[in-house]
C-alpha cells in the first residue's frame, strides 16, 4: 500500500493496464487535498484480496455489517447500492438497473466514511455485498443471505458478503482508497484528487435555452429578442444539429443558407447578453474539412458514417481543437458534446462503435467507450483555455475523475423520477447532471419539471423538437391533464418566476460551486452526503442540500402533488415564509402548483439577489440577506466571473454576518450591492 496524499492510498493488484482513467486523463490533484487532516487507510495490508490472472482480475474488498454503499456515478434507476450488482458501462439507454448510464464511475462510497476508486476503463462489475462465499467470514458467522421469503429483497442480502469487483480483460488494477472522517469528506477527497470541482462562469448559472432543430439565424435572433421583451431570464441560446451542413455525422461547418453570417449573429446576440452554444458530436463526416487529417488518427470503425477521432493522440486533438478554435473565434461560447456514449439497448436504438474497435493510440473499443466523453471534453476546452475563458457546457458521457470538467450530463430519457434520482447519484460520483426540461404533456408537468431543473448544476430547457418555448406550446392545445388551464400569459408569468428564483440564487450558487472547486463538496447533493449517520436518510434520493443552508424537495411529476419531506436534525424554516419545523421528523406537504418546497437551516443567512436577465462580466447584483434565526453568516465570491484567473489568484471571499440589525463584512465591491435584510 502506498500513501499518495492526505488520506489517499493506492493499493496495486496484479499488473495494472497501460490505459486507465488515471493514466489517460492524468489528473492534477488540488493542492487543498494535502491541507486536509490525514486519516489512516480503513484497510490493512492484505485486507483487499486479489485474484488476477490472464483475462480477468477479481478483487475482494471488506464490507462491514452496518455499512451502506452509494456511488457508481450517474445511476438513474437506483440510489442505495448495497446488495446490488452494477456493471460500469457507458451507455445512453440504461433500460434496467444494470449499472449502465451516461456517466457511470468505478467509484463507491461507504457510510463508514471511505471511498474506493478502481482505476479501470473496463466494464467492471461491482457486487456490493450481495454474494456470500464459501470460506468467508459471513459463512463462518452464519450470515443469512435469504432469511425468508421477504428476504429476497435486496436490502436483506446486502450484508451477506464483501464487495467483489471483477474487471474483465485486465491482469490487475490500482485501487485508490479515500479515507475520510465522514462519507462527505471521502467524496470531497475523491473530487480533490480528480483536480477539484468545476467552477462555472457566472453566466453558466443562468438559463440555457436550446432552440428548435430547424431554426436559422433570423429565428435565433428573434428568440433572443422575444425573451428579453418578455423579461424571461436567459444567458445561453443553444443551436441543435441544424446549424451544420451535415449533422449525422458532423462536418463542423455552418450551413450558410441558414446561417449566412455566424459572427454577426453572435455579435448581435451578445449585445443583449447572450452566449451561443453549438450542438455536435465528434463523429466526423467525410465532407468535413478535417476528415482527411483525422482519418489516420481515428478508430477502425464508423459511427453514422463518421470517423471517431482518437483524442488520446495529440495530433488528433490539435486538428479537432484547431477546427473548433476557428468556430470559437467567430464568437461561440460553448458546445453540447452529444452522443459520445453509445447505445446497446433498444430505448434509444442500437448504435455506436463495437468493443473490438482499435484506436491508433492503443485503446480498444471498450476502453474508449469509457473514456471518449472525458477525452472529448478535455479536447474541447483548449480553444477556451487559450483565450483565458471559463466555459460551462453539456456532454452526454462521462466517467471517472470528471470533477474538474465543466460539462453537465443530460439524457434522451425523460422519466422525472429517474431524472431526480440522477441528480442525487451524480453528486456522489464527481459528475454533474441536469434533469432538463423539454416539451411536456401538460402545463402542470412543465411547472414541476422547471421547479426541479433550477436546482441543478445547469438549468436547461431543451426545446430542440419544438419551434417555440414549451410554455407557449399550449396556445392552441388542449390541456391533457384537464383542470388547470392558465392562459398563455399566466403560464409564461409562472415560468418566468421560476427562472427568476434561479437568478436570485446565482450569488449563493456561485459560492457553493467555489466550495466544489476548492473543497470538493458538490453544490447539490442528496441528504446522505451530509447525514450519513441518520438511518432515516439512507433511501432518500429526492431531497437535496443545495449549498450549506438550503434543503430542496422537488415535487416529482407523475407521483402526485402530495409528498413526504424528511427534515434532518436541527430546526428548519420554510424559505419563503419562515414557518418553522423541527428536524428529525417527516412532514407531508401538498404544495400548490406555484409552491416550491425549499427550507433554510435555522441560524443561516442566504444571499438573495434581485433577479437579472443574464449575467455579464459587469453585472452588479443587488443582494438581500435572508436571515433565518437570530444570527447568520454567508460568503460571497468576488472575481471577474468569466476568466480562469481563479486558478492562479484566489478570488476575494467576503464573509458576511448579521444579527438582523447590523451587517459585518459586506465590503464595497464591484459585484454585489447590499440591499436589505429580510429576517424570518
Ligand atoms: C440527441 C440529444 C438531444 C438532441 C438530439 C438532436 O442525441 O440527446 O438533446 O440534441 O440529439 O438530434
Amino acid at each position: 500500500m502506498e500513501k499518495i496524499a492526505s488520506g489517499v492510498y493506492r493499493i496495486t493488484a496484479g499488473e495494472p493496464e497501460k490505459f486507465t482513467p488515471v493514466k489517460i486523463l492524468k489528473p492534477v490533484p488540488s493542492e487543498n487535498l494535502d491541507r486536509l487532516p490525514d486519516n489512516p487507510c480503513p484497510f490493512g495490508d492484505g485486507d483487499i484480496k486479489k485474484k488476477c490472472a490472464e483475462g480477468s482480475c477479481t478483487l475482494e474488498i471488506p464490507l462491514g455489517d452496518d455499512e451502506d454503499i452509494y456511488g457508481f456515478g450517474l445511476q438513474l434507476k437506483s440510489f442505495r447500492q448495497s446488495g446490488r450488482k452494477k456493471v460500469i458501462r457507458v451507455n445512453s439507454d440504461p433500460a434496467a438497473d444494470l449499472g449502465d448510464s451516461h456517466g457511470p464511475v468505478p467509484f463507491y462510497l461507504s457510510t463508514a466514511g471511505y471511498g474506493v476508486f478502481v482505476d479501470t476503463s473496463r466494464f467492471a462489475t461491482f457486487y456490493c455485498g450481495g454474494s456470500k462465499r464459501k470460506g468467508s467470514r459471513q459463512e463462518r458467522e452464519n450470515y443469512p443471505s435469504v432469511p425468508n421469503e421477504e428476504g429476497h429483497h435486496f436490502e436483506h442480502k446486502a450484508h451477506s458478503g464483501n464487495m467483489f469487483v471483477r474487471i474483465p480483460s485486465a491482469k490487475g488494477a490500482d485501487v485508490y482508497v479515500f479515507a475520510g472522517s465522514t462519507m462527505k469528506d471521502a467524496l470531497a477527497r475523491y473530487n480533490l484528487f480528480s483536480g477539484g470541482g468545476a467552477f462555472p462562469p457566472l453566466w453558466g448559472l443562468g438559463i440555457l435555452y436550446r432552440c428548435w432543430w430547424h431554426t436559422d439565424e433570423e429565428h435565433v435572433l428573434s428568440m433572443a429578442k422575444q425573451f428579453r421583451d418578455e423579461k424571461i431570464p436567459c444567458d445561453v441560446l443553444g443551436l441543435e444539429p441544424g446549424w451544420q451542413t451535415n449533422a449525422y455525422s458532423c462536418t463542423f461547418e455552418w450551413d450558410s443558407e441558414k446561417y449566412p453570417d455566424p459572427e454577426r449573429m453572435c455579435r448581435e446576440a451578445a449585445k443583449s447578453g447572450y452566449k451561443i452554444n453549438l450542438w455536435e458530436h465528434c463523429y466526423t463526416h467525410p465532407t468535413s474539412p478535417v476528415f482527411k487529417m483525422l482519418y489516420p488518427l481515428s478508430g477502425d470503425s464508423y459511427v453514422w458514417d463518421g470517423i471517431i477521432p482518437d483524442f488520446t493522440l495529440s495530433e488528433a486533438r490539435d486538428v479537432f481543437a484547431g477546427r473548433h478554435d476557428e468556430i470559437v473565434e467567430q464568437g461561440i461560447m460553448g458546445f453540447k458534446l452529444d452522443e459520445c456514449d453509445g447505445g446497446d439497448y433498444l430505448c434509444t436504438g442500437n448504435w455506436g462503435f463495437p468493443e473490438f474497435t482499435k484506436f491508433p493510440g492503443g485503446l480498444d473499443g471498450e476502453q474508449m467507450r469509457s473514456e471518449l466523453g472525458l477525452l472529448y471534453q478535455k479536447t474541447m476546452l483548449r480553444p477556451f483555455e487559450k483565450r483565458n475563458i471559463r466555459v460551462w457546457g453539456q456532454s452526454r458521457a462521462s466517467h471517472a475523475l470528471a470533477a474538474p470538467y465543466p460539462y453537465v450530463l443530460y439524457s434522451d430519457l425523460y422519466d422525472h423520477s429517474d431524472f431526480i434520482r440522477g441528480l442525487a447519484t451524480s453528486a456522489l460520483g464527481g459528475v454533474m447532471w441536469s434533469p432538463e426540461v423539454r416539451q411536456t404533456g401538460s402545463r402542470e408537468e412543465l411547472i414541476r419539471r422547471l421547479q426541479a431543473v433550477i436546482f441543478s448544476p445547469l438549468a436547461v430547457i431543451n426545446a430542440y423538437m419544438i419551434p417555440s418555448p414549451p410554455w407557449k406550446q399550449y396556445d392552441h392545445d388542449r390541456n391533457l391533464a384537464g383542470d388547470f388551464l392558465p392562459d398563455a400569459q399566466e403560464l409564461t408569468n409562472m415560468c418566468r418566476s421560476i427562472f427568476e428564483l434561479r437568478m436570485s440564487l446565482v450569488p449563493y450558487l456561485y459560492e457553493a460551486f467555489y466550495v466544489y472547486y476548492s473543497q470538493g463538496i458538490p453544490p447539490v447533493r442528496p441528504l446522505i452526503a451530509d447525514y450519513a449517520d441518520d438511518m432515516n436518510v439512507r433511501d432518500i434520493w429526492d431531497e437535496f442540500m443545495v449549498g450549506d443552508s438550503l434543503l430542496f424537495a422537488p415535487v416529482i411529476w407523475g407521483r402526485g402533488d402530495r409528498r413526504n419531506v424528511y427534515l434532518p436534525e436541527g430546526k428548519w424554516k420554510n424559505f419563503f415564509d419562515g414557518t418553522e419545523y423541527d428536524g428529525g421528523k417527516s412532514y407531508v406537504f401538498s404544495p400548490g402548483l406555484t409552491e416550491i418546497l425549499l427550507f433554510a437551516r435555522d441560524e443561516s443567512l442566504v444571499p438573495f439577489a434581485d433577479p437579472v436577465l443574464c449575467s455579464g462580466a459587469d453585472t452588479v447584483y443587488d443582494v438581500s440577506l435572508r436571515l433565518y434565526g437570530k444570527h447568520g453568516a454567508c460568503r460571497l465570491i468576488v472575481d471577474d466571473g468569466t476568466s480562469l484567473r481563479y486558478r492562479t489568484e484566489k478570488p476575494d471571499v467576503l464573509l458576511i454576518e448579521t444579527d438582523g440589525k447590523d451587517v459585518a463584512g459586506f465590503e464595497p465591491n464591484e459585484r454585489y450591492r447590499f440591499k436589505d435584510i429580510i429576517a424570518f
